[in-house]
């Protein structure tokens, strides 16, 4: 089968072939339609797996997120069938290998769910780890209608869901992104967007909310003063999916810091299913690319091109 893979430590990812994996117990074998890309892609390729000392295996093919067709079932497997069209994930479990870029992929049942028939391949692959992402994040804040919650990083994959989730809890969302995301934010549901690249995101939340937000759902930055920990109230909650400030400085603005990590299992991914299958949640795939350039989408998402989901699709 053709896979995007890293052949072994220290290679960059290639399309090539690759044997069709085998199903065992506990699994699905799924004919990939649409793979969702994720910034973890890019980072298992700079040696994630490796740096988290999870034991990982080469050829390590990349992608977590798929939809697509079954194609056989492990033996103890009674609730999918041969044939069952799918949303799945495959879960960061040792050895890391597998992965959704390829034409066959093997889910573990834990993280697979019927596709709802309203959604096709491509939305239903952007879904998992972003959505699960989301859901994570908001469950860790827990807001309360009425509240205040930024979120940095809103006009990402993760983001984009989020700013939805929060705003059906009744939150008030403060969302940063690009002028050019003013009104795709605005239509997700938030009520103040704020330019990360005009200025300290703090200091314009600020302007707008003196006293400081809720909470803060942070999904960008890569170092710990990158976090707009100044915009959020004292007594508030910041759940990260990248950094958190430093615990003396949480503690000396009497705020909580989550570190949170994405679960996206069926319980997780079918309810975010339902919900887009029935409007009430929208799937923002921004573009749309064939396996041979699944590459240049890895790239594009590294350099901050994307303006939403990235999905390959796969031919017959
Ligand atoms: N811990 C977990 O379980 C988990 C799960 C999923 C994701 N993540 C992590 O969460 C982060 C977001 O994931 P994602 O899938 O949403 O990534 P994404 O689609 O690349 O979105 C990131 C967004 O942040 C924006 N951004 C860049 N610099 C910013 C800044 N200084 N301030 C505010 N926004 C900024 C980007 O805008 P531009 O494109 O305009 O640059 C982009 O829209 C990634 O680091 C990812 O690895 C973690």
């Amino acid at each position: 089968m053709r896979a995007v893979h890293i052949p072994t430590v220290g290679d960059q990812p290639q399309l090539g072939e690759l044997s069709k994996p085998t199903v065992i117990e506990g699994t699905v074998l799924v004919r990939v339609k649409a793979a969702g890309l994720n910034p973890i892609d890019n980072a298992i390729t700079a040696g994630l797996v490796a740096q988290m000392g999870v034991p990982h295996e080469y050829p390590l093919v990349l992608g977590r997120d798929a939809a697509g067709i079954v194609e056989a079932v492990g033996a103890d497997v009674d609730n999918i069938a041969v044939g069952d069209e799918v949303i799945g994930h495959v879960l960061l479990a040792p050895p890391v290998s597998a992965g959704t870029l390829a034409e066959y992929v093997l889910l573990p049942l834990a993280a697979v769910t019927h596709k709802p028939a309203e959604l096709d391949f491509a939305a239903a692959a952007a879904l998992p780890l972003a959505g699960g992402a989301a859901v994570a994040c908001v469950e860790a804040i827990d807001p309360r209608p009425g509240q205040t919650v930024l979120v940095n990083g809103a006009s990402g994959g993760v983001g984009s869901f989020a700013v939805q989730l929060l705003a059906a809890r009744g939150a008030r969302v403060v969302a940063t992104g690009a002028p050019t995301d003013v009104d795709r934010l605005t239509a997700l549901g938030a009520a103040l967007v704020v330019d990360f690249t005009a200025g300290r995101v703090a200091e314009q939340v600020l302007a707008a909310h003196p006293d400081g937000v809720d909470a803060l759902v942070n999904l960008a930055g890569f170092a710990p003063d990158a976090v707009p920990a100044a915009a959020v109230r004292a007594g508030g909650i910041i759940a990260s999916t990248t950094v958190l400030p430093d615990q003396a400085d949480l503690d000396a603005a009497s705020l909580t810091g989550v570190s949170v990590m994405a679960a996206p299992t069926r319980g997780v991914i079918a309810p975010l299913a339902e919900q887009a299958a029935a409007g009430d949640l929208e799937i923002a795939v921004a573009s749309v690319l064939p396996l041979e350039r699944a590459i240049d989408g890895l790239a594009g998402l590294a350099a901050g091109s994307a303006t939403g989901k990235v999905v390959v699709t796969l031919d017959d």
